[in-house]
């Protein structure tokens, strides 16, 4: 069994055996038509419940015969250009190649003394991201798991900053459709059930400033404490940017920390022609990045900034055996100090592999081109009498619902718009989300791939009108 393990004496091996993988997958890579096959969780399933996993094969190529039936056949393939549904990103190939090298060589970034240059590395990349973000000279960060563990990082230092020693107190403020681990990280870090209070929109999905005042007034008011404003840049499910100057100023003026939740919009600070819309990001407390959303890169790969690096002691720990008190004096760097990981993969890597391959232009190119591709597909929608189209994409997302000229009631209009996701999504020909907007049914295109054009947007919309109509017209027949 030693010679499965990687060393000195089994490079061969590992150099053979990671070929014989990538072949696969390139193979694979090459030859997908569609972005799914259209498999069922009750025939895949079997499959994989047949497979003993106290009986090994032994043998790498049978093991990746084996994995052809269990996973590469029926994978949700991202890179496919029908592949239109969540927040996934084709990967960069140089993001890939860090990929191989950091699995292979483990560095674990907790600490010096795990890692070496690691660590060096993923500082530098901080400072890159701090910079471009404008957060100024005292800024820091760390590399996270996602957005989700970003968030709740964030908003743990704005609770240990907060001017009162009751978590009752608390207060968060969020648009409505700001994501979900905001709600979950209040819930993690004890505070009320009440503590997120959710601010109203405008036309455009854009937290109402108008609002988040009388909120923080009314917060004032009531003796309660504002621990935060959370800011989305890239909401979930429209890609709308908050009023990041006004939120700044409000938060000036009540004293408020303010989380910038930049996971989806970040791809705009590469951006090489619309780094504006970002403009108030630099203001912020703390920012979350995901550049497995919009850097290209493959999952996980995600980071927190904050302006001011000190707040970061608020995750600090020592371990005599880890990371003792005296290596901070002896300035050892210790990236675990920063973390709410122990244990840490060195994901920075694939970051690093991008810059120095594509330069950052490259990334921002690439998303320009998705934000780009977004506003054609909204005057598409906007001119097909087919579709209500919600809002003009800010970045890359497309919400929207079929609607039939002969039927008038919004519940079947939902069935359809929901059978016809169902129907796509069966035949692997393309895969799309869906959300509710104002209690309705809506479907979704989260545009992140480059290699997408507005003929595959067209022809994905004739798709959804045509399992839309097939529902319609079987649910005539049933009703006569
Ligand atoms: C705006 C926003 N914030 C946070 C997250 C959570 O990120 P992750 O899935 O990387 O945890 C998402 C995920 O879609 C998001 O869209």
């Amino acid at each position: 069994m030693r010679s499965h393990l990687l060393n000195d004496t089994t490079a061969e091996q590992y150099r053979r055996s990671v070929t014989e993988g990538i072949e696969r997958v390139a193979t694979k890579l090459a030859t997908t038509k569609r972005p799914f096959t259209g498999v069922t969780v009750d025939s895949l399933a079997p499959v994989i419940d047949a497979i003993d996993l106290d009986k090994p094969l032994h043998d790498t190529a049978a093991v990746l015969d084996e994995l052809e039936d269990v996973y590469l056949r029926d994978a949700v393939y991202f890179h496919h250009p029908r592949y239109l549904a969540h927040l996934n990103c084709p990967v960069v190939i140089p993001a890939v190649l860090g990929e191989a090298v950091l699995s292979a060589v483990n560095s674990s970034l907790d600490t010096w003394d795990q890692s070496a240059g690691g660590t060096l590395i993923e500082r530098k990349l901080i400072d890159w991201t701090t910079a471009r973000i404008g957060l100024g000279p005292a800024a820091d960060g760390v590399f996270t798991s996602g957005g989700s563990q970003s968030n709740l990082q964030a908003l743990l230092l704005a609770r240990e900053e907060a001017k009162t020693d009751s978590l009752a107190k608390l207060r968060i403020f969020a648009s409505e459709v700001s994501h979900f681990s905001v709600k979950k990280s209040a819930k993690l870090l004890g505070l009320s059930a009440d503590a997120v209070v959710s601010i109203p929109v405008d036309h455009d999905k854009r937290m109402q400033t108008v609002a988040l005042a009388r909120e923080l007034e009314r917060c004032a008011e009531a003796g309660l404490v504002p621990m935060a404003v959370v800011a989305t840049a890239g909401t979930t499910d429209f890609g709308s940017i908050d009023p990041l100057p006004e939120i700044a100023e409000l938060c000036g003026q009540y004293e408020t920390w303010m989380h910038v939740d930049a996971a989806y919009g970040c791809g705009l600070l590469a951006s090489v022609k619309y780094r504006d819309r970002v403009d108030g990001i630099e203001r912020a407390d703390s920012v979350t990045v995901d550049y497995h959303k919009s850097f290209f890169q493959p999952v996980s790969s995600s980071a927190v900034l904050v302006r001011d690096a000190a707040t970061l002691r608020h995750a600090t720990y020592h371990a005599e055996y880890l990371n003792p008190r005296r290596m901070v004096t002896e300035r050892i760097p210790n990236q675990v100090d920063k973390s709410l990981q122990t244990t840490r993969r060195f994901d920075a890597l694939k970051l690093w592999m991008t810059l120095r391959v594509m330069g950052a232009d490259g990334i921002g190119q690439l998303f320009d081109e998705v934000v780009d591709l977004a506003a054609e597909g909204w005057k598409l929608l906007a001119a097909d009498p087919r579709f209500d189209v919600v809002v003009q994409p800010s970045l890359s997302t497309l919400v929207f619902r079929y609607i039939p000229a002969a039927v008038t009631d919004p519940a079947e209009i939902d069935r359809a718009n929901l059978y016809a996701r169902k129907a796509l999504f069966a035949s692997g020909d393309a895969v799309v989300a869906g959300t509710k907007v104002a209690g309705r049914h809506y479907l979704k295109f989260t545009l992140l791939n480059p290699e997408t054009t507005t003929a595959d947007i067209a022809a994905v919309l004739d798709l959804i009108a045509g399992h839309a109509e097939q529902y319609l017209g079987e649910s005539l027949d049933r009703a006569c």
